[in-house]
């Protein structure tokens, strides 16, 4: 797929590069990073090297894009949202934010814009498709992720259960929330999320 900016004037989603590796390691020590995601603990600066110039580029090349986020364009990064294919016109959507970047909607709009980029039409461009034309974005947390389920829930998807031991934490199983959004599901958030969530 071509690499390309996405942008609603209030942040920028574009592929991270070499020159945000010290900033990924400086933000992923921290802790709520690590609870709630399978990235490594402790975080090395090699796993952020690994993790840009390696499985960035070559899940871009399987229709499984990782962009930065950043608050103006060739800003600092801040934090990082990708789609993980499922195949059958599906992915996986993950993110997370520094946490001095939280609290004030940048995941939100990020969420928005790659929501928009994975639905639309994957018409070829002159340098390969600008889109995904996907049916199903899901996203599953680990049952207590209640910040993450607020972005998820702002952007319309649906919950749709719990999962027992389904998603693998650094070698433990742990039980998951899944939800999920339809590329013709009306916008806006639903209602019916259980209480508590
Ligand atoms: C999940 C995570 C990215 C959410 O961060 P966040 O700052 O809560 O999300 P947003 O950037 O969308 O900000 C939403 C917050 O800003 C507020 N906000 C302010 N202006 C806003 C706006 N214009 N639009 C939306 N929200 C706005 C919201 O009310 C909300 O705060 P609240 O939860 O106190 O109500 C963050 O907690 C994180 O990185 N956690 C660790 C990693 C993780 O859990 N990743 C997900 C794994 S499934």
């Amino acid at each position: 797929m071509r690499p390309e900016t996405l942008t609603d004037g209030s942040v920028w989603l574009d592929v991270p590069t070499a020159a945000d590796i010290d900033v990924v390691t400086k933000l992923c020590q921290e802790p709520s990073i690590g609870e709630w995601t399978s990235m490594p603990v402790p975080y090395q600066r090699s796993d952020a090297v690994e993790f840009i110039g390696e499985m960035i580029p070559s899940g871009w090349a399987l229709r499984s894009p990782t962009w930065a986020v950043r608050t103006r364009p060739d800003g600092d990064l801040v934090g990082m949202i990708g789609l993980t294919d499922n195949g059958d016109l599906s992915a996986e959507i993950g993110f997370w934010l520094g946490s001095a970047f939280r609290a004030r909607g940048l995941m939100t709009a990020a969420v928005a814009l790659v929501c928009d980029y994975a639905f639309r039409p994957d018409e070829p461009g002159p340098a390969g498709p600008v889109a995904m034309g996907l049916v199903r974005l899901e996203w599953r947390a680990f049952v207590g992720n209640h910040a993450s389920a607020a972005v998820i829930r702002r952007a319309g998807f649906q919950f749709e259960g719990t999962i027992r031991a389904g998603a693998m934490q650094r070698g433990t199983l742990r039980d998951c929330w899944i939800a999920g959004l339809l590329h013709d599901d009306p916008p806006g958030p639903v209602g019916d999320w259980p209480e508590g969530i």
